[in-house]
């Protein structure tokens, strides 16, 4: 074998999907020759596992034939970007990312944050669901301009709902209106578990998750029904928010969520006049708490009567006004928390093992005395008692 044998006899095997040949692109490098055996690298730039079998099968047939014993291909190909590489229970395996948005207290803007961040990944091109998992007072089918309708079911699947190039479910959408529930712990257990186990999602590469504002029962079966990818912290500027949120994030750092950063909203005012931009509760409070837990304010978002007016209509601001302060405002924090879901799974992703329940199946190990005996909840913060690790 010498190694004029070698390239012409690899010079006859064409790049897949290409006329020409593995050698004439420069691919074929390191060629050591031992009698009749050959060893060789082929660097190639594709890293789907077919074009390097496809390569190593016609090189080994093509040097066989050419008189060689023993053939060693060698493939250096990219690896292969990784879209989700978490680890753990996953009951909707369908979707790659998961972005849960909390708060420690009510009325903050969880609900509009979420729907304008879940309609700008949207507008980057992501494909984008949204699941309103307050079950205490579902908000978000209104913010969407869909409160009126139905889901279609499909067997014993339900289809979410599709608004505004994301898809959608809530507890809104399948109760009737003005019905309310009294929620025991193990129910809301159940119907974030049915969320997602339940309902059709596409394969998505996020799903936002607007939570029950506080640090309860919802929030922990989550993280242990799905690996959370990343949790985000809406808070207002004024301090009594700000303690709330410290909650918030403290909740995260317990579940192992890794934490994208804190949506500062209601900072500052713009005039729906003149577009003056004027601070009210004293903007950037948010920033030395942000510090604290190794993270960062990701936008600050400014009282605007449109994104009122969007929420009660149905428009949400950053679909129908995407020139707006806001939207835009919008926009830099979906970028940012994608590029931190980027980054999370380069490193390997998140994992949820550590925070399954010890206690028995049915039995979260946040009630204070478990689905036997639940407690009628009262409405608000679905507190879990002490000991059960959420605080
Ligand atoms: N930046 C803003 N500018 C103007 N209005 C806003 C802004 N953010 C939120 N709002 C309004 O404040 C109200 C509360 O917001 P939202 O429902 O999003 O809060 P929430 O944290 O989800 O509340 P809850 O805890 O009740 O679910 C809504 O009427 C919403 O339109
Ligand atoms: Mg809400």
């Amino acid at each position: 074998m010498t190694e004029e044998i070698v390239k012409s006899a690899l010079s006859k095997v064409m790049y897949p999907g290409f006329t020409k040949d593995i050698v004439t692109f420069g691919f074929v490098k390191d060629i050591v020759i031992n009698g009749s055996d050959v060893s060789f690298t082929v660097d190639i730039t594709s890293s789907a596992p077919e074009v390097a079998q496809q390569i190593t099968d016609e090189a080994t047939t093509e040097l066989k034939r050419a008189g060689a014993a023993n053939v060693n291909v060698n493939i250096k190909a990219p690896v292969m970007p990784r879209e989700s590489s978490s680890r753990g229970k996953n009951i909707a395996p369908q979707v790659k990312n998961f972005l849960m948005v909390s708060s420690g207290k009510g009325g903050v803007g969880k609900s509009t944050s979420s729907v304008n961040i879940a309609v700008s990944l949207a507008k980057m091109g992501k494909k984008v669901g949204l699941l309103d998992a307050d079950i205490y007072g579902p908000n978000v089918p209104r913010m969407l301009g869909v409160s009126d309708v139905k889901p279609e079911v499909n067997g014993n699947k339900v289809l979410p709902i599709k608004a505004y190039g994301i898809e959608m479910m809530s507890m809104g959408s399948l109760m009737e209106e003005g019905q309310s529930l009294i929620w025991r712990g193990a129910m809301i257990m159940k119907a974030i578990e049915q969320f997602l186990r339940d309902i059709l999602w596409s394969e998505l590469d996020v799903l936002v998750i607007d939570m029950p504002p506080g640090t309860g029962d919802a929030q922990l079966t989550l993280a242990q029904s799905v690996p959370v990818t990343a949790g985000l912290t809406v808070t207002t500027p004024q301090t009594v928010s700000l303690d709330d949120s410290r909650r918030s994030l403290d909740m995260f750092k317990k579940l192992n969520i890794p934490i994208a950063g804190i949506v500062e909203n209601m900072s500052g005012f713009i005039a729906p006049d003149t577009g003056v931009e004027y601070d009210i509760f004293g903007k950037g409070t948010s920033e030395p708490m942000a510090k604290e837990f190794d993270t960062e304010v990701i936008t600050e978002v400014p009282i605007e009567p449109a994104i009122r007016t969007g929420g009660d209509e149905g428009k949400p601001v950053s679909f129908v006004a995407p020139e707006s302060e806001s939207a835009k405002r919008y926009m830099k924090a979906a970028e940012s928390i994608w590029a931190f879901i980027e980054d999370i799974n380069e490193k390997g992703g998140v994992d949820n093992a550590a925070v399954q329940p010890t206690t028995p199946p049915g039995v979260s190990a946040c009630s204070t005395g478990g689905a036997s005996q639940a407690a009628p909840q009262q409405s608000s913060g679905g507190s879990c008692g002490t000991g059960c690790g959420c605080h």
